[in-house]
């Protein structure tokens, strides 16, 4: 922000808090100097500058807005809400009707900091103030991310007679590398229901995840309700993997999912995958089936088997119906289609299917998403490739000119063993300890060039687990580190720095009651 948009900041904060402060006003307190650039903020901001005082956030702080528009007023109420939770204290929105009488958080939007990004945000932090600033609702919703982080887990109750929790003073001033910083659930192998995905919206947000991509199909269930081909979650829905109950999401819980996670800024990414993993489809409507063997519902747990026929104009009906009445419903501008492991597809039929099917896609306004075999197709650069095993389908969609998502399973898969002695996870592409899963570097990854790169997802499949404690497991604490991956930058991430920070999770990973795995490389402080 320049100077003098920072001084006008200024100086209508301080009208406002002379109109304010017709009450008694409290004394500014002194705290003990602390350092807001040690705080134990995961992502590592991008600058963090200390001044080695402290903000008081306690029972006289007020909150204020620079306007009351409705997305603002329900970030405030947002933030008023976890600041409870955490502190139990009641912070009021300040008007110039009532007396304020201690510090003040100011929420500012401002044209000043366009030019950074729509996730950029500014947080200046004195004795008595502290300002977030943003041009955007993203941003001031990120920024609050970061207030949560650097509010002390614990109050200092001896240096006056109430509570405080004193908050370091300085400027952060930061912005995400990448667009795109993803996590993948697989609710087709195991369904989560609406309540647990919630809860993963949840920790997502609070680490500046931006995009949660659902798995809605696979082999072994459906999971969306199509309303033009009811039988996909009538019996399509029906199983899971191991023979338990399944289960599905009608659209009006779909749509209750895409706006929880918009308010919190996080996109959501609906995935069909097809032609293969497609065995839960053709058991609801044999004649999609395109392997020639009779379907029947499955519940194991092999890959590569189910095709659907690609030569039949019925199929595009149905794919039709499916990206149209899911696109209708989610605002975002991606559609992911799979495409991965279509082992029993012929080759000229995948390549003929993923054309036909980039075009359905972009018919319904989409932006196509597909695993990294999509780049074998001749699909142009608007279409975007996930690599997550070849090297070479990478290369493929470099030449294409096309946007990739880093998600290699080697690095990047939550559903990967921590070690030999892992209660769940899989280990076909290797164990994943905590800090191999950070010690990384998603900028210089085979050798992709950085402008193809918009940014990093972490999946977890789910054959090995069926609950929550079991996704939590495997989710945490891997998730945080690639939340920093994809928002800091290379010259800011650090393990043994991170490995401090993440120690210091664990009392809000405790308080929202995270089955996290203590992997023994971090002293977590508990
Ligand atoms: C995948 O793991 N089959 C994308």
């Amino acid at each position: 922000m320049s100077t003098f948009s920072k001084a006008i900041t200024l100086i209508l904060l301080t009208l406002f808090l002379s109109a304010c402060n017709k009450g008694k006003k409290i004394p500014t307190l002194n705290f003990p100097s602390t350092d807001l650039s040690t705080e134990n903020m995961i992502p590592k901001p991008l600058e963090a500058i200390a001044t080695n005082e402290g903000f008081s956030l306690d029972q006289y702080t007020a909150i204020s807005v620079s306007e009351k528009s409705d997305d603002l007023l329900d970030l405030i109420w947002f933030l008023s809400e976890k600041i409870k939770a955490k502190t139990n204290l009641d912070i009021v929105l300040a008007d110039s009707e009532t007396p304020q009488k201690g510090t003040v958080i100011y929420i500012e939007k401002t044209d000043a900091l366009k030019q950074k990004g729509a996730e950029a945000y500014l947080l200046s932090i004195t004795r008595d103030s502290l300002i977030l600033s943003s041009s955007q609702a993203s941003g001031i919703f990120r920024g609050m991310q970061t207030i949560r982080q650097i509010i002390p887990d614990n109050s200092n109750d001896t240096i006056t007679t109430y509570k405080t929790w004193p908050i370091p003073t300085g400027e952060i001033n930061d912005k995400p590398q990448f667009e795109y910083r993803g996590s993948m659930l697989d609710v087709a192998r195991h369904f989560f229901s609406v309540e647990d995905v919630k809860k993963y919206i949840d920790l997502l947000a609070y680490y500046k995840y931006n995009i949660l991509h659902l798995h809605l199909s696979d082999d072994q269930g459906w999971r969306i309700e199509i309303k033009s081909w009811p039988l996909l979650t009538k019996i399509g829905g029906s199983t899971e993997v191991g023979g338990e109950q399944g289960g599905f999401y009608t659209q009006e819980e779909y749509i209750d999912l895409v706006n929880y996670a918009a308010r919190r800024h996080i996109m959501i990414v609906p995935e069909i995958d097809m032609p293969g993993h497609t065995n839960a489809a053709s058991v609801s409507y044999p004649i999609l089936n395109g392997n020639g063997i009779p379907p029947k519902l499955y519940e194991g747990t092999e890959v590569g088997k189910s095709t659907l026929d690609t030569r039949k104009d019925e199929v595009y009906t149905f794919i039709d119906d499916v990206v149209r009445e899911i696109s209708a419903i989610t605002p975002g501008p991606y559609f992911h289609i799979g495409g991965d492991e279509s082992h029993v597809t012929k080759k000229e039929d995948y390549i003929y299917f993923v054309e036909r099917v980039q075009e359905i896609v972009r018919k319904h306004g989409k932006r196509m998403i597909g695993w990294d075999e999509i780049a074998t197709a001749n699909i142009d650069s608007n279409s975007i490739s996930q690599f997550w095993a070849s090297k070479e389908n990478a290369h493929l969609a470099i030449e294409k000119n096309m946007k990739i998502i880093l998600s290699p399973a080697k690095k990047a898969y939550l559903d990967m063993k921590y070690d030999t002695e892992s209660k769940y996870g899989l280990s076909w592409s290797g164990y994943i300890p905590v800090d191999t899963a950070y010690i990384w570097t998603p900028e210089a990854y085979e050798k992709i060039p950085l402008k193809n790169i918009i940014g990093i997802e972490a999946p977890l499949w789910s054959e090995t687990i069926s609950n929550m404690d079991e996704l939590e497991y495997l989710a945490f604490p891997r998730a945080i580190g690639y939340a920093e991956l994809g928002w800091s930058i290379k010259e800011n991430r650090n393990w043994e720095d991170y490995k401090k920070r993440l120690a210091n999770q664990a009392p809000f990973l405790k308080r929202m009651k995270v089955k996290y795995y203590p992997s023994s490389l971090v002293k977590w402080n508990e």
